[in-house]
């Protein structure tokens, strides 16, 4: 018998698809009370749960072969990887957004200030466009930036707009559509060729 395949997965909004996703290809993972790590129902993964922003990290170093993370995780981590698979979960869109009836960014001599945690996504998108940015970096809640006074647009991901309409604010531009992929470690990819082609072929299933 192989040792596990070691794969990463996110703590957050993504974890519970993420288990259902595997579980439903019968990959099941119980993991005890506070505990971080845990082998699959079938023996084939050897799982790690992270922070959303360390799972780049531990795939880059190959401490977690495979990983799956979002679009806007990976590109902010500025490091590459194989990419396997989109998974039909989790897509959403990273926007600008700014109070009710304010105009679009467009190029001025001055910066437009931002708020996101965004912040490689959003200069890229910003530069592209020949707008100058004044980037604020934020960890989170950066609805609150504009009405706070902070940056009159904000940068941020939206799923069902609940959260800007709540706080009063609005799409003003779709900057990109995000998905949720399987990555690899490429070296890792590389040793392990065969199984990993075996996994995306089970994770590929249509369940009915
Ligand atoms: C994301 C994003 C928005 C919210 C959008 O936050 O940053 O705040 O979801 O979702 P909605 O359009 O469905 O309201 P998340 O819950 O991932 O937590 P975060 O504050 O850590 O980013």
């Amino acid at each position: 018998m192989n040792t596990p395949l070691t794969i990463a997965i996110p703590k957050g909004r993504l974890l519970d698809s993420v288990a259902e996703y595997l579980s439903q290809r019968g990959m099941t993972i119980k993991f005890g009370s506070r505990q971080l790590s845990a082998v699959d129902s079938s023996g084939r993964l050897e799982v790690y749960m992270v922070k959303n922003h360390d799972l780049p990290t531990y795939v880059h170093h190959g401490i977690a072969g495979l990983g799956i993370a979002g679009d806007d995780t990976i590109r902010e981590s500025g490091l590459s990887f194989t990419r396997l698979l989109t998974l039909p979960f989790g897509s959403t869109r990273l926007c600008v957004a700014a109070p009710k009836g304010t105009a679009p960014p467009e190029r001025s001599m001055n910066p437009v200030t931002v708020a996101t945690s965004y912040t490689r996504m959003t200069r890229e998108w910003f530069n592209s466009r020949l707008i100058p940015v004044k980037i604020i970096r934020l960890n989170g809640s950066v609805e609150l930036a504009p009405a706070l006074g902070l940056a009159p647009y904000i940068a941020d991901l939206v799923e069902t707009g609940g959260t800007l309409k709540a706080n009063g604010l609005e799409v003003v531009t779709e900057m990109e559509n995000i998905q949720v992929r399987l990555i690899a470690n490429p070296a890792y990819f590389k040793l392990h060729y065969e199984r990993i082609n075996e996994l995306v072929h089970i994770m590929k299933k249509d369940i009915l």
